[in-house]
C-alpha cells in the first residue's frame, strides 16, 4: 500500500499570538493594582492566553499581589524594568532573578527610562540579554522625539537602536522578543491627557522596518515570528485603526490601561483585528 501523502504549507504562516501589554508605570497604588488586575481578569479572563496574550505591568512592590489576583488564570504579569547586571553593588535596583518565577516578561528601553535615567541603546541591549537569559520576555522600546522626527532622523534613530539591541540576541531568542514602537512624542502625560499620534499606516511602516532589520540578523523565518506593537496614546477608541494595520501584533498601553473597561474594549478590538 502507498504511503499516505503528507500534505504540507508551502509557506508555513507565522504564528504570531497578538499582545496587549499594559504599562501602569508609577499610576496605580498597591491595592488598585490588585483591584483593576481583577477587573480585567473578569472582563477579559476568557480570551487571555488563548487569543490573545495580555500582560499587566504594575510597579516592583504590587507585582506579588497582582500575580496572587491573576493566579489560576491565563493574563501574565510583568515587570517594568531590570537591572543589566546579575547582581552587585545597585542600590534600587532589582536583578533579573527575583523577577524570573514572578513575571513573565520586562519592560526594557522605555523611553521615560531613557530619559529620566539616562538609559543607552547598549544598556538596553544588556538588559534585553539578561532577560533572555533569565527565560522573561523582553519588551522592547524604541521610537524617535519629536525633535528627531523634524530633522527627518526617524529611520535613522530606529535603525541604530534595534541593530544596537539585536546584535546580542540570536535567531532563536529573536523570537521570545517583543519589540514595541513607540514614539517618544505620541507618549501620553498621563491618564485623560493623550498626545496626537501618527498617522496608523506611518507607524506600520516603521514597525515593517523593525522586522526587515530583525530579517536582516535573523533571517525572515525568524523575522515572520516576532513580535511587533505599537505604543503612544493609545486608547479605547483608537486601538483598531492601528492593530488592524499589517504587522501591527497589539499595542502597549500606559495611561488607558490603568482603567479595567477601557483595557477590555482594546482587548477586545485587537482580538477582532486578528481572528
Ligand atoms: P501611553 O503610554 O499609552 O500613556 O501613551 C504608553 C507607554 O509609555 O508605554
Amino acid at each position: 500500500m502507498a504511503p499516505p501523502t503528507r500534505h504540507r504549507r508551502a509557506t508555513p504562516l507565522p504564528t504570531r499570538r497578538p499582545v496587549v501589554i499594559a504599562n501602569w508605570k508609577m499610576y496605580l497604588g498597591f491595592q488598585e493594582s490588585v483591584r483593576v488586575a481583577g477587573a480585567i481578569r473578569s472582563l477579559v479572563g476568557r480570551m487571555a492566553g488563548r487569543a490573545v496574550d495580555v500582560v499587566l505591568c504594575p510597579s516592583f512592590p504590587a507585582l506579588i499581589p497582582v500575580r496572587e489576583a491573576l493566579a489560576g488564570s491565563r493574563l501574565l504579569v510583568g515587570a517594568q524594568d531590570l537591572h543589566p547586571e546579575a547582581d552587585g553593588p545597585y542600590t534600587g535596583d532589582v536583578p533579573a532573578a527575583q523577577l524570573r518565577g514572578l513575571v513573565r516578561a520586562v519592560i526594557v528601553g522605555h523611553s521615560e527610562r531613557r530619559r529620566g535615567h539616562g538609559e543607552t541603546d547598549e544598556q538596553v541591549a544588556a538588559k534585553v540579554r539578561r532577560a533572555l537569559t533569565a527565560a522573561l520576555v523582553p519588551i522592547i522600546c524604541v521610537g524617535e522625539t519629536a525633535e528627531e522626527r523634524a530633522a527627518g532622523d526617524t529611520v535613522k534613530k530606529i535603525t541604530g537602536q534595534v541593530r544596537t539591541i539585536l546584535a546580542g540576541v540570536s535567531p532563536l531568542s529573536l523570537i521570545r522578543c517583543v519589540f514595541a514602537y513607540e514614539p517618544v512624542w505620541a507618549i501620553s502625560k498621563g491618564p485623560g491627557q493623550p498626545r496626537p499620534q501618527p498617522e496608523p499606516a506611518d507607524a506600520a511602516e516603521l514597525m515593517g522596518l523593525i522586522r526587515k532589520l530583525a530579517a536582516d540578523h535573523a533571517g525572515s523565518g525568524y523575522a515572520a515570528k516576532l513580535r511587533v506593537v505599537y505604543g503612544g496614546s493609545v486608547q479605547a477608541r483608537t486601538t483598531t485603526a492601528f492593530v488592524c494595520e499589517p504587522g501591527v501584533d497589539g499595542v502597549l498601553v500606559g495611561a488607558a490601561s490603568t482603567k479595567a473597561g477601557e483595557l477590555a474594549t482594546i482587548v477586545r478590538a485587537v482580538v477582532a483585528c486578528h481572528s
